[in-house]
């Protein structure tokens, strides 16, 4: 199964998955490029670095949202991606892209959702003095992190915690769970049963899906 890895910031997920394809921990999938609307980001140096091919679409070049979903598509296909991955990446997706990839686009979010949608997931919860935070990946739908849950994996707030320490063992976590969520799809074990996602049996020498 073709992965494609849209990205805009550091790239750590980005690098749990390439650290795991490098050790034959991915499954069935393979990571085959990688795009990004940030130039510069470290992200895109990470997937050069890796050998991966790369692509931009700036989204700042683009009238309106769909035109640079458009831009987005035909890379993707150019490369005969079959799952899409949200790893990072700080844009929201229009229709268009959704369309062209029905249930094969997921991302990774540093909250327990429905918690904390948003760009500032960990901040909020962090303020919110809650006391196990966490991550989620999920299809992404059309709206804000609000598409169906695909797994979750939960960390305790510690009272000694600033939130740049809870957003670091957040992190942590989503370098295990996101992987796990994309071997577990390119092993079609992932099934959608409208907003309810099954994950079948964990494949021997695999990491399970662990909530908690
Ligand atoms: C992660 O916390 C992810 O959940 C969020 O953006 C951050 C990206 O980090 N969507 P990185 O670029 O993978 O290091």
């Amino acid at each position: 199964m073709n992965v494609g890895v849209l990205v805009s910031g550091s790239g750590t997920n980005l690098q749990a998955l390439i650290d795991r394809e490098k050790r034959k921990e991915l499954g069935p999938a393979k990571l085959t490029v990688v795009g990004s609307n940030v130039p510069d980001c470290s992200a895109l140096a990470r997937a050069r670095l890796a050998g991966l091919p790369i692509f931009i679409a700036d989204h700042r070049d683009h009238a309106d949202r769909p035109s640079f979903d458009r831009a987005l598509v035909e890379a993707l296909r150019a490369h005969q991606v079959d799952l899409v991955v949200l790893a990072g990446f700080m844009r929201v997706l229009s229709g268009e892209l959704l369309d062209a990839f029905p249930g094969r686009v997921v991302n990774i979010h540093p909250a327990l959702l429905p918690a904390f949608p948003g760009v500032h997931g960990v901040r909020q919860a962090y303020d919110a003095a809650v006391k196990i935070a966490g991550c989620t990946v999920h299809f992404v739908d059309r709206g804000v992190d609000t598409g169906p849950i695909i797994a979750q994996a939960a960390v305790p707030v510690l009272d000694e915690d600033d939130d740049e320490a809870l957003r670091a063992r957040i992190l942590a976590e989503e370098h295990r769970l996101l992987p796990a969520v994309v071997r577990a799809v390119a092993e079609r074990r992932v099934v959608l049963e409208g907003r309810r996602v099954r994950v079948l049996g964990t494949a021997p020498g695999t990491e399970p899906l662990r909530t908690l």
